[in-house]
């Protein structure tokens, strides 16, 4: 994750400070991934209702996460978080075959709304620590995010349980973004 949220960066240097909502289903992991992220520990959590705010330092460069519950009766409350964010990042449970669809219609609505037009897309693939979990590819095509044509996007495996994948950035990806193709899987 960190090589990806560098190059994040880059698009918006001189900023000191990188807005980005992290979003997803309930249970995905959001709110592991950003402890984990902030103190490299996992902790034990409980549904969020409402919302966790942390900045997490990296190179020098201050990301606010804004991490916000996704059980479906709070999701009307995404909207609120929109304005300025920079990147979103949307967390997926690989092993929830069952609502993937859901979380595809969840992520296209949003990526619908008008302030998140610039937003550069982070996918968590997380959970792939669980056996027989979607790969990042199944998750990738799931969601749909070969169709989305104006959107700078990347899919990245993770387990937030163990942190794989939370701070690399894959070599793919790079290289990907080296020769300016939209879309990056790693
Ligand atoms: P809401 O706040 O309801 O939106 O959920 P959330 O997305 O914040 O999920 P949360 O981080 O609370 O994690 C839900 C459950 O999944 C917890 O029991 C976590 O320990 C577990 N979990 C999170 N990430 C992983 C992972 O990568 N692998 C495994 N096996 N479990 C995970
Ligand atoms: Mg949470």
């Amino acid at each position: 994750m960190g090589a990806t949220i560098s190059r994040l960066a880059r698009r918006f240097l001189p900023k000191t400070e990188i807005r980005i909502l992290m979003v997803g289903l309930d249970a995905s992991g959001k709110t592991t991934i950003l402890y984990k992220l902030k103190l490299g520990e996992i902790v034990l959590t409980v549904p969020t209702i409402g919302f966790n705010v942390e900045t997490v330092v990296y190179k020098n460069i201050s990301f606010t996460v804004w991490d916000v519950g996704g059980q479906q009766k709070i999701r009307p409350l995404w909207r609120y978080y929109f304005q300025n964010s920079h990147g979103l990042i949307f967390v997926v449970d690989s092993n929830d075959r069952g609502r993937i669809s859901e979380a595809r219609n969840e992520l296209h609505r949003i990526l619908s709304d008008i302030e998140l037009k610039d937003a550069i897309l982070l996918v968590f693939a997380n959970k792939q620590d669980v056996p027989n979990a979607m790969s990042v590819s199944e998750v990738a095509d799931k969601l749909g995010l070969p169709t989305l044509k104006q959107r700078r996007w990347y899919i990245q495996s993770s387990s937030a349980t163990s942190g794989r994948g939370l701070y690399e950035g894959k070599l793919k990806g790079r290289l990907r973004l080296q020769h300016h193709l939209p879309c990056q899987i790693g």
